[in-house]
């Protein structure tokens, strides 16, 4: 790839990880309206919450070295991990298809696709995943879980017939609670999914065997 496409993409990526840092002075209102209900998406409208930077790079040179194509991925936001997905799937000759619930959080990701020169790579669905990705037509080799943590097992077991053998399913904030039931879900299949723990226990990385 050309230096000037690799840079396009390290720019789009410093400035969106550096506007990220301030996601702590905007989760505040969210926080406060889960003191009376439950914490929803849309709670968190104007927050990032992406991955870190060592994790997406890791996960773009995974995505290359096994040559990933189809790649599918669960929660966009405003589509950091996207752009190392589709930064990924440019160089294996695949494609990224993305969810997210909000839609005004899913133009905002286009955006910074478009700005990263990386859209050709890219399909955004709008709406619940589970909704969105029904019936995903296609045979998955790199799944990333980043949504809802209480939807990794349900999404996962619904794309579980697009999984085949070799497939990579990276799930993020495996520390918290909400993914245990997912988590208990492979550690009890050891025969069809081998997993580790990676990135001091907030990544999960699974192979199907
Ligand atoms: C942790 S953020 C994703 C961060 C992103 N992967 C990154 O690293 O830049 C989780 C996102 O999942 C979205 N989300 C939550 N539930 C969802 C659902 N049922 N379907 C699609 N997206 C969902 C949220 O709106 C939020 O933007």
């Amino acid at each position: 790839m050309n230096a000037y496409k690799r840079n396009v993409v390290e720019s789009k990526l410093r400035a969106l990880h550096s506007d990220a840092e301030r996601d702590i002075f905007r989760m505040g209102k969210g926080f406060l309206k889960s003191v009376f209900r439950p914490i929803q998406p849309a709670d968190f409208e104007n927050v990032y919450l992406p991955i870190s930077e060592k994790q997406g790079e890791e996960i773009r040179q995974l995505i290359v070295d096994e040559h990933c194509q189809e790649v599918v991925e669960f929660g966009t936001s405003f589509g950091i991990s996207t752009i190392y997905l589709a930064d990924a799937v440019r160089q294996t000759g695949g494609k990224v298809t993305t969810t997210e619930l909000l839609e005004s959080k899913a133009k905002r990701a286009l955006q910074n696709i478009k700005e990263a020169d990386l859209e050709d790579y890219v399909e955004i669905k709008i709406g619940d995943a589970l909704e969105t990705l029904k019936a995903y037509p296609k045979p998955i080799d790199f799944l990333f879980l980043d949504g809802w943590k209480d939807l990794y097992l349900p999404l996962f077991q619904m794309l579980e017939p697009q999984l085949h053998q070799g497939t990579l399913i990276y799930a993020d904030n495996m520390d918290m609670q909400g993914t245990k039931p997912y988590a208990d879900y492979l550690w009890k299949n050891k025969k069809a999914y081998s997993s580790q723990m990676i990135h001091q226990g907030k990544g999960m990385l699974t192979r199907v065997s």
